[in-house]
């Protein structure tokens, strides 16, 4: 009796350390592709997202820049292989008056950011800076255009300005006059921000007869398109999507926004750095609702846009947390751990999984503001552990997806439980399969079964991201505690590779046949 009770023992001790799960890829099965703007990401007239981030000016500073923004960023993001950039906000976008960020820098008015501290707003990074620094990272633009306190004609004019081939109007007058002849063809368009919210306090059924008649002055022409994106309802606001889907005819339509941010309480939320397990498992629990918001809402859009004509756009998401403590709380810096690198794993693999309806999302924010990819201080610049993982993930973007087929078990809480593990797979066009996987579980290896369906399992290779906390980031002084290393550690089973995802971490993996 009391050896069975010691083996008894042994054998739940030695579960608690290694869950055994397993993954299996159907190398065959592929049929969807991973649109690349699924890794967008988000930059806001917000703290110091632009100003005293991206862009640091042209004349009166010491740090290297084209054209006023950081060149350290330009080669960052670039390597970072972003598709794609939100500009101006977010909230701000509903004051913003695109014409004040246009001509001699020397005459723009400034004016007051209502929404992020009432600091001066003085619009030296407006609508050319922007979208020559889109090409200059190889990105490109969306557009958030002002409903909530514009007009329609003004968003009429700025499609005109950017839009418009020389010789055609007074926008493209006024372009040319302000240095830029050729028009940028600026494809993606938010016809306004969280209508709901900071962008109007609307009904849904108001907001979609403004957005009827904002769409129909947004000419776009074959050559010249406007992929026009309403605004989405917020997080689990189901009835938003279904009015929307309702009352805005298919073919007026190209994406519908949604929203959901992993925060544990609006009005207690966590530090960024010092959060207790407890913080942790709750953000977490946030970031996994995303796959039923996405089920969900995608069930409502099925019913009315079976042919999935319409993107679900998931164009803001990401953790957020109480400023960096002496901060100013209007700026919404917060530093970026193992724990975002977790959200930033999983919301990706969700994404990826639902990429027939989901063909974008953007990351709240690039620089300096909430689930930052980069953080700055004065000169210095640091790329965290969200960084990391986009990187690690970019070999999804245009990829065809694998279906996956993943039984995992739980990480534990009380008694509460979420999902420890989360992949997703895909096929790009040079045969290579790419399989993420993530561990979420901050106590325990899990040993993964891979089993490779539909053709051998060649090669194979990995990249890791791990720390030995959860609260662990990288800082000014140590701004490489955090980087993916080379992961060698697989064995080649029958059906395909057997190895153990550690406590807390992000695993790419590479193989062709
Ligand atoms: O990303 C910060 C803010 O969060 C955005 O301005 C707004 O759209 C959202 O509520």
């Amino acid at each position: 009796m009391k050896k069975f009770a010691f083996v008894f023992a042994a054998l739940i001790s030695f579960s608690i350390l290694k869950a055994q799960d397993k993954i299996i890829v159907n190398a065959d099965l592929g049929t969807t592709t991973i649109n690349k703007n699924i890794y967008g990401h988000f930059a806001e007239h917000l703290g110091n997202g632009i100003y005293g981030g991206i862009y640091v000016g042209e004349g009166n500073t010491k740090i290297p820049n084209t054209a006023g923004v950081r060149n350290d960023i330009i080669d960052a993001l670039k390597k970072l292989k972003i598709p794609l950039l939100r500009w101006p906000g977010g909230c701000f976008a509903d004051t913003y008056h695109w014409k004040d960020g246009i001509g001699p820098k020397a005459d723009r008015p400034s004016m007051l950011n209502v929404w992020w501290g009432g600091v001066t707003e003085n619009n030296s990074f407006g609508t050319h800076d922007f979208l020559n620094m889109c090409k200059a990272i190889g990105a490109d633009p969306y557009l958030a255009a002002n409903v909530g306190s514009g007009t329609v004609q003004e968003l009429a004019d700025w499609v005109k300005y950017v839009n418009f081939p020389e010789g055609s109007g007074p926008m493209t007058q006024l372009r040319a006059k302000n240095g830029q002849k050729e028009p940028w063809n600026v494809n993606y368009w938010g016809v306004g921000n969280e209508a709901w919210g900071c962008g109007g306090n609307m009904k849904p059924e108001y907001y979609a007869n403004i957005y009827k008649q904002y769409a129909t002055f947004m000419a776009s022409t074959k050559d010249r398109p406007t992929f026009k994106i309403a605004s989405g309802a917020n997080s689990d606001d189901y009835n938003w999507t279904e009015v929307l889907m309702r009352d805005i005819p298919t073919e007026m339509i190209d994406g519908l926004a949604l929203h959901h941010y992993s925060v544990i309480d609006w009005n207690k939320k966590s530090s960024a750095t010092a959060f207790t397990e407890e913080e942790y498992f709750t953000t977490l629990k946030r970031a996994w609702k995303m796959e039923e918001l996405v089920t969900k809402h995608s069930t409502i859009m099925d019913k009315y846009d079976p042919k999935k004509k319409i993107a679900l756009v998931v164009d803001e998401w990401g953790g957020w947390y109480d400023v960096e403590p002496g901060t100013n709380p209007s700026f919404l810096f917060q530093q970026n751990t193992m724990r975002d690198a977790m959200i930033a794993g999983l919301s990706l693999n969700i994404f990826n999984n639902h990429a027939s309806r989901v063909r974008m999302a953007n990351l709240a924010q690039t620089v300096n503001v909430l689930q930052a990819v980069i953080l700055t201080n004065e000169e210095k610049m640091i790329l965290t552990p969200t960084y990391h993982v986009m990187e690690m993930y970019n070999v999804h973007q245009d990829a065809t997806l694998l279906p996956t087929y993943l039984t995992a078990g739980n990480y534990e809480n009380g008694t509460d439980k979420i999902q420890a593990i989360s992949t997703s797979a895909s096929k790009d066009k040079n045969g290579k399969i790419h399989i993420s996987v993530v561990n979420i579980d901050p106590n325990t290896k899990h040993e993964i079964n891979l089993e490779m369906r539909g053709q051998k399992m060649g090669k194979v290779t990995g990249r890791i991201l791990a720390a030995a906390k959860i609260q662990d980031h990288n800082s000014f002084e140590s701004p490489n505690k955090i980087v993916p290393v080379v992961f060698k550690d697989f064995q080649t089973t029958n059906t395909g590779i057997k190895f153990t995802m550690p406590p807390a971490s992000v695993l790419v993996i590479e193989t062709i046949e």
